[in-house]
């Protein structure tokens, strides 16, 4: 017998599938993508790194042709699905803050950030109701993140994105420790924020 997934909710946002579609930069997931997956229920992710056309062009336009191919791959997005849209932006890039601002604009439902700590993200969104979802890879940067937010902004994440040993990307493991197993595992990792989560919020479910 087919086990149905249980449902995701991130605030009032319901998930179904439970899927979160990995953003992939420059240029790889954009708005066909994500709308395909918001159109099956999931979280379409289109990635900010690196969109636009600013080959041949002068690096003091880069920052403007970034933030409007964001602009537009949201709105075609938006053009192709009801669905939950969503952006990945990685908090070590120069032009960070136009992106967030880019996608605040638009009324994204929510922001997804790792590769570095977006310890300034709720100041950047205000009051707008977007999910805030940082990915993180301890839950020493989790703790970091949240107490930060709960104290400057009276805020915490709506959801956490946890990055184990063995993900590919920009994660914060040491590559010996991985291959000698030494680093923790995904399941003590994520038990270990959960905890951390309760002590935030008793109501966060287990
Ligand atoms: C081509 C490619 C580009 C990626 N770009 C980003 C990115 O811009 N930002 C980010 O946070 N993760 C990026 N990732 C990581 C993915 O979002 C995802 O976390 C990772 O692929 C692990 O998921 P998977 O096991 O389903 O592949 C990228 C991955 C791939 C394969």
């Amino acid at each position: 017998m087919k086990k149905k997934l249980p449902t995701l909710y991130i605030g009032d946002l319901k998930v179904d599938p439970p899927i979160i579609q990995g953003g992939m930069g420059v240029r790889v997931s954009r708005s066909g993508l994500a709308a395909a997956v918001a159109n099956e229920g999931g979280v379409g992710v289109i990635a900010g790194v690196g969109l636009g056309k600013f080959e041949n062009r002068p690096g003091s336009e880069f920052e403007s042709l970034n933030n409007d191919a964001l602009r537009e791959e949201i709105r075609k997005a938006r053009s192709m699905s009801r669905g939950i849209i969503g952006v990945n932006l990685m908090v070590v890039l120069s032009n960070y803050e136009p992106l967030v601002k880019t996608a605040v604009d638009e009324g994204i439902d929510l922001i997804i950030s790792g590769a570095g700590l977006p310890l300034e993200l709720p100041k950047l969104v205000g009051k707008k109701d977007i999910k805030l979802v940082p990915i993180v890879s301890s839950s020493r940067a989790l703790n970091i993140i949240c107490s930060k937010w709960k104290r400057n902004f009276d805020r915490l994440p709506d959801a956490v994105i946890v990055e184990g040993s063995k993900a590919g990307g920009h994660i914060g493991y040491s590559y010996q420790k991985v291959i000698e197993g030494k680093e923790p595992s995904l399941d003590d990792q994520i038990r270990e924020m959960v905890e951390l989560a309760h002590t935030y919020d008793p109501a966060i479910p287990d």
